[in-house]
């Protein structure tokens, strides 16, 4: 089979297409045949060697979707249709980013579908860090006024339309004036300009302050966002595109607000139901969500499609087919 192989830590180049044998599953281990797999800026720091447990060289891709090839278990029919997420896959043990991929079956997701690859390949990664953020994390209902950090990401792109489908009022932010008209597009009821604060703006909007806030810029901004919620609201950090992982000083007694909530994501296979992502994929079927899809690449352009996201060009979810 070819595989694109991370073969040491560096730049997108240090990832080479090989010819490797197809694995074989023990029992407890399903074969799945890789149709596309959506592209995580997790997958881009592990390249980068900032995940310290990862040994190289490895087959990345902590995602895919695609069909059973062999379970040796018998559950599975050889053609399902599958997702397969997290639990170690394309760091513990080879990942996605291969024409075959052996995982063990607790982190398997069959469903039905007869949207393209390249669609399905955005969805499972994606949906498992929203609807855990949103659902699980932040408990998200329809009179909640949510702040969305990173609003133009991908995850936050898709966190808009999912707290609307829930019926709650959306702030979008952005760095980028320009993208104001795609955040409205995408559903967002206010979109604020982040210069790195914008607990003004929001209060300006919302003087008593809001319900809930995603944070998916991480702790660079995470005291800022604290200043938005009013007592009982709720901060959950997501995401970390600021690209700092902690923070200097944090003093809880004055950074929380007195009565504030502050949690944190970090999803894994176990956070996504069987039965809420294949809702999701029905309800993106019957177009009323749009994945913001921004480019498909092929398997031999993994280098190009790391590069793209590497330089911050990507305006949603990078997806590879097979
Ligand atoms: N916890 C979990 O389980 C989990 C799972 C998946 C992903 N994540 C995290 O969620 C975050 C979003 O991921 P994604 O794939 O959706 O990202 P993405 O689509 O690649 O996000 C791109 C956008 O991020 C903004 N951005 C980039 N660098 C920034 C910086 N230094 N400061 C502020 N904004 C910046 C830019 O928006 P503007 O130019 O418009 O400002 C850019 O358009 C990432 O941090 C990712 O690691 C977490």
């Amino acid at each position: 089979m070819r595989a694109a192989v991370t073969t040491r830590k560096g730049n997108p180049n240090v990832i080479e297409i090989q010819e490797r044998s197809i694995p074989v599953p023990e029992k407890g281990w399903v074969l799945i045949k890789v149709k596309a797999f959506g592209l995580n800026r997790s997958e881009l720091f592990t390249r980068q060697g900032h995940s310290p447990n990862v040994l190289f060289p490895r087959i990345q891709g902590i995602e895919c979707v695609g069909v059973v090839e062999n379970d040796p278990s018998g559950k599975l029919i050889k053609g399902q249709q599958v997702a397969a997420i997290m639990g170690g896959m394309g760091r513990n043990y080879d990942g996605g980013y291969a024409e075959y991929v052996i995982v063990p079956e607790e982190i398997i997701f069959p469903f039905k579908s007869s949207l393209p690859w390249q669609i399905l390949g955005a969805i499972p990664e994606m949906f498992q860090t929203v609807s855990g953020s949103l659902q699980e994390a932040l408990e998200v209902s329809s009179k909640d006024i949510l702040l969305i950090r990173g609003g133009t990401s991908s995850i936050g792109m898709l966190s808009c339309q999912l707290a609307k489908n829930i019926g709650a009022t959306v702030i979008a932010t952005t760095r980028n004036a320009n993208k104001t008209e795609s955040l409205l597009k995408n559903g967002a009821d206010h979109v604020v300009i982040d210069q790195g604060s914008v607990k003004d703006a929001v209060r300006e909007l919302f003087p008593h302050g809001i319900d809930k806030v995603l944070e998916l810029i991480g702790t660079r901004t995470l005291k800022d966002s604290l200043q938005c919620i009013k007592p009982k609201g709720m901060v959950c950090m997501t995401g970390i595109l600021g690209n700092e992982w902690s923070m200097k000083e944090f003093t809880p007694m004055g950074d929380i607000p007195s009565l504030g909530r502050l949690t944190v994501y970090m999803g894994e296979a176990a956070n996504l139901n069987h039965k809420r992502l294949q809702e999701f994929i029905d309800l993106v079927d019957k177009g009323m969500i749009n994945l913001n899809v921004d480019r498909v690449f092929t398997l031999d352009e993994i280098v190009k499609a790391h590069t793209y996201m590497e330089d911050n060009l990507a305006k949603g979810k990078l997806v590879v087919i097979l």
